[in-house]
């Protein structure tokens, strides 16, 4: 199947920068994403593998990364993220399915990664945005996520598209337990974007850093909320499993250095509260992403930000592009060329 994509999907289509348009796009493609669902090839690929290997790069190693919190509690498969740039030189010893995530297909790394894992007879499969890029002529396998075009340099909609198609492998591999859950998340992402997060702005756009934590699939949340803090607005930012802030981070905090912390109910709910009266104990601001009505969190922290409260797999989405609003917005506050940030290239083709 060939997918067709018009002229019109390349403008800015009124918005200030390709970035905002993207981040807006989001319920549309993750939609389109999940409804394009999983080819029988590709099924049949996922349900037989004991053990997934994925390599990545960038805003895609934090997909990966947030799948292996998600499938391994949820589907108990044994799931091993590696860094493109790392695996060629370090390959662990493959078992299993190997996937590639890569917005682009293009990224050197990601390939020479991807190469590797077939050499060694791994069953490959690519995830990407690019029909016919080099990671879908390397691989046995494809799946498209339906992310449409992203001029961005920063990875918004092929953030949350990547997601939808690492989210259908685990409900793949859950038969199907989250077919309800992903067919409304779209709903969820609409309604984050329209969240006032002016105060959160204000404060990240005075700091020289600003640290965000999370647990589990939150911890690469964070990681890449940061991750875009630093590619566009050049604000010095750092994601962190938020239990590992007191064995070295603690010293950087001040009342200058704001905390984004990431705090949903579940197992890890009373440990992050008392993670964030720590971060409070030493003068940080504390910046919190909760669940709408969450008033005991509120009450702890400087700035509440409500996501809606939903499954934990629309959380992560929700958190996700909250993340990307602030970062967005706090380039725009210091006047950064949002969409092309000084340094980088939307696809790194060497290595
Ligand atoms: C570049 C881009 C990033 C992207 C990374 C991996 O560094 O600036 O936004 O996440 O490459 O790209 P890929 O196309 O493999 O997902």
């Amino acid at each position: 199947e060939l997918i067709n994509w018009c002229v019109e999907d390349t403008r800015k289509g009124g918005f200030a920068h390709y970035m905002l348009k993207e981040i807006y796009e989001q319920p549309q493609s993750f939609y389109e994403t999940i409804r394009a669902g999983i080819d029988e090839h590709v099924r049949q690929m996922v349900m037989e593998a004991d053990e997934i290997t994925l390599v990545a790069c960038g805003t895609s190693y934090h997909t990966a990364l947030a799948f292996k919190y998600l499938a391994e509690p949820l589907c108990n498969i044994p799931v091993r993220v590696e860094m493109g740039s790392e695996f060629k030189y370090f390959t662990p010893p493959l078992r299993g399915l190997a996937i590639a995530v890569s917005q682009s297909g293009e990224t050197a790394d990601t390939i020479a990664a991807l190469k590797m894992a077939k050499a060694r007879n791994c069953p490959t499969l690519a995830i990407t945005n690019m029909q016919g890029s080099t990671v879908t002529r390397v691989a046995d396998e494809t799946l498209l996520m339906r992310a449409g075009p992203e001029i961005g340099v920063a990875a918004t909609k092929s953030y949350t598209a990547q997601l939808a198609a690492l989210m259908e492998i685990v409900n793949l591999r859950c038969e199907g337990a989250f077919d309800d859950v992903l067919s409304h998340a779209h709903l969820a992402i609409g309604d984050v974007l329209l969240q006032d997060i002016n105060e959160a702005v204000a404060l990240c756009s005075k700091a020289e850093h600003v640290f965000f934590v999370g647990r589990g699939a939150f911890y690469p949340v964070s990681m890449e909320g940061a991750l875009k803090m630093k590619e566009i607005s050049y604000v010095h930012a750092e994601g962190y499993a938020a239990g590992e802030l007191k064995h070295g981070p603690f010293a950087l905090l001040t009342p200058e250095t704001p905390v984004v912390a990431v705090c949903t109910p579940g197992p890890t709910y009373g440990v992050m509260a008392s993670n964030i009266k720590e971060m409070k104990a030493r003068k940080a601001p504390v910046i919190a992403l909760g669940v709408a009505g969450d008033t005991e969190l509120a009450e702890i922290v400087d700035i509440f930000i409500p996501i809606p409260n939903t499954h934990l797999l629309v959380q992560v989405l929700t958190a996700s592009v909250v993340l990307q609003l602030l970062a967005y917005h706090t380039a725009c506050a210091l006047q950064r060329d949002v969409d092309k940030p000084r340094n980088l290239a939307k696809s790194v083709t060497v290595e």
